[in-house]
C-alpha cells in the first residue's frame, strides 16, 4: 500500500519509516526509528530528489508508482549518496530505463563505488550555482561539502522555495505519518533526538555547516519550506528558525545552555556516589540545570548530545590498568572525533593504588581537543569518598558556578570572543 503525503501542490514525500533498524549506521541506537524521506515532482517532466535506504525499497517504490499514475519518471537528483538515502537508486535505476541522472561530479564517482548502473543511464552534472528547469519549476543547486559526506549538494526550488536540504536539518524518530513541523510538538518530543542525530552524525563538520547556514542566509527570505532527508520538514516560520539557531549552536560549538553533565564511570558505586555528592552540592548552592550519567548505562550518542548541549562536563572514572576506565576513554575519543570544542570540564579520578585517571584525562582533554577548559578543581578520591573531601566537593560545585560567567550560549559572541 503507497503512503504519500503532498509537500506542496507539486511536490509529494515518498519516504518511508523504519522501526526495525535497531542501530543507525550500525552504531547509534534509534529506539523511536527513523524517517527517510525523498519526494517527487510532478511538473512537464518528473524529478524525484534522492531515494531511500534499501530495506524500505518496496515502500519507496510503490509510493513512487501511485504519485506517478502511469507517467515515466524522467529525472532523479541525487544530493547525497550515502546509503541511507541512495541505496534504492538502483531500483530506480533498472525500474526507469530513461531516468536521467542529476548530480554533483563527487556524486557520480561514489555511484560507480558503490556499483551502480548509471552509465546506462544520460548523467547531467550540475555545480554550485546551476539552474535547471523541469517545466514551471526550476531549480538551482548549491553544493554542500561535508555536509555530511563530501558530494553532498542542496537543491533549490526557486519557484516555490522548497529546500531540498540532504542531512541538513534532519533529525531521529520516524515521522509515522507526521510530516511537518507543526504536526508535533517537536520542540518538547523531538529535540533531543534531533540533537542527537545532528551532533553525532554531522557534529564533526562545524565549520563545513556554518558556511551552508551562510549560503542559506543569502536565500533566506525566498526558502518557504526545508525538506531533508531525515524527520520533519519545516516553513519557513519560527521553527525553521529555532533550527537554525540550534544548528547555528552545534555548528559553532557554542553550549544552548549554561548547565552541567556529570558523566561518571564506577566500578562498585565509589565514583557514583561522588559524581552524586556534585550534583547535590551544586544544586543546593542554587543551580539546578544539572544532569547525571552512568556512561557504562548510556549510549556514548546521547552523552555527546548532552556535550552539545550544556556548558559544562565533570568527568569522574576510575584508574584502571593504570589508565582511563575504558568507557570513559571511549566517551574521549568521541568527543576528540566530532572535533567538541569549548567546553568547561572539571575532573573527579578515584583509584586505590598509582591514580592516574586525572592527569590523563586532563592530559587529553588539553593535548588532543580544541578550546577546552579544564578547571583547576580536582577531587581525587582514594577508593571512596571520605568526608574530609566534602569541602573539595563544595569547592568544585562553587567554581563550576562561578565559571558560568564566563561562558556565552550566543554563537555571534563567541566568534567575537575568538576574534579579540
Ligand atoms: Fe542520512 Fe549522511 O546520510
Amino acid at each position: 500500500m503507497y503512503c504519500v503525503r503532498n509537500v506542496t501542490d507539486d511536490i509529494y514525500w515518498i519516504g518511508a519509516n523504519d522501526h526495525r533498524t535497531h542501530l543507525f549506521e550500525n552504531i547509534h541506537p534509534i529506539p523511536q526509528g527513523v524517517s527517510y524521506n525523498c519526494y517527487v515532482l510532478l511538473d512537464e517532466k518528473t524529478a524525484m530528489f534522492d531515494t531511500i535506504e534499501w530495506g524500505q525499497g518496496r515502500q519507496m517504490m510503490s509510493n513512487l508508482e501511485h504519485v506517478l499514475d502511469g507517467r515515466d519518471l524522467d529525472y532523479l537528483v541525487v544530493n547525497h549518496l550515502e546509503p541511507d538515502h541512495a541505496a534504492s537508486t538502483g531500483l530506480i535505476l533498472s525500474r526507469y530505463p530513461n531516468v536521467k541522472v542529476i548530480s554533483s561530479e563527487k556524486c557520480f564517482m561514489l555511484m560507480h563505488q558503490f556499483g551502480f548502473d548509471v552509465d546506462a543511464h544520460e548523467q547531467i552534472q550540475v555545480k554550485e550555482g546551476d539552474t535547471f528547469s523541469f517545466g514551471k519549476h526550476t531549480v538551482t543547486f548549491v553544493e554542500a561539502p561535508m555536509v555530511h559526506w563530501p558530494e553532498v549538494m542542496v537543491t533549490f526550488d526557486l519557484t516555490e522555495g522548497v529546500l531540498f536540504s540532504a542531512d541538513a536539518f534532519g533529525g531521529f524518530i520516524a515521522n509515522d505519518g507526521k510530516l511537518w513541523s507543526t504536526d508535533v510538538d517537536w520542540k518538547a518530543n523531538n529535540l533531543d533526538e534531533i540533537r542527537r542525530y545532528h551532533c553525532n552524525i554531522v557534529g564533526k563538520y562545524g565549520p563545513h555547516v556554518q558556511l551552508l547556514l551562510g549560503k542559506a542566509a543569502t536565500i533566506l527570505d525566498k526558502i518557504k519550506i526545508v525538506c531533508p532527508l531525515h524527520g520533519l520538514i519545516y516553513h519557513a516560520d519560527d521553527d525553521l528558525m529555532t533550527y537554525i539557531d540550534k544548528l547555528n549552536h552545534w555548528s559553532s560549538y557554542t553550549p544552548e545552555e549554561k548547565g552541567v553533565l556529570i558523566a561518571y564511570a564506577s566500578m562498585y558505586g565509589n565514583t557514583e556516589s561522588a559524581a552524586q555528592a556534585l550534583a547535590s552540592a551544586i544544586c543546593e548552592k542554587g543551580f539546578t540545570n544539572v544532569k547525571v550519567c552512568d556512561i557504562s548505562e548510556t549510549h556514548v550518542s546521547y552523552l555527546i548530545a548532552d556535550v552539545f548541549k550544556y556548558s559544562h562536563l565533570v568527568l569522574a572514572s576510575p584508574t584502571y590498568n593504570l589508565n582511563i576506565y575504558p568507557v570513559m576513554e571511549n566517551f574521549l575519543n568521541e568527543m576528540r572525533m566530532l572535533n567538541m570544542q569549548n567546553r568547561h570540564v572539571a575532573i573527579i579520578e578515584n583509584g586505590s593504588w598509582a591514580i592516574t585517571s586525572g592527569d590523563l584525562m586532563q592530559e587529553f582533554l588539553e593535548d588532543e581537543m580544541k578550546d577546552m577548559t579544564v578547571m583547576n578543581e580536582r577531587i581525587s578520591i582514594a577508593s571512596s569518598l571520605s568526608g574530609d573531601k566534602k569541602r573539595d566537593v563544595d569547592d568544585m560545585a562553587q567554581a563550576i558556578i562561578d565559571s558560568m560567567e564566563e561562558v556565552t550560549c550566543d554563537p555571534a559572541k563567541r566568534f567575537e570572543k575568538k576574534q579579540h
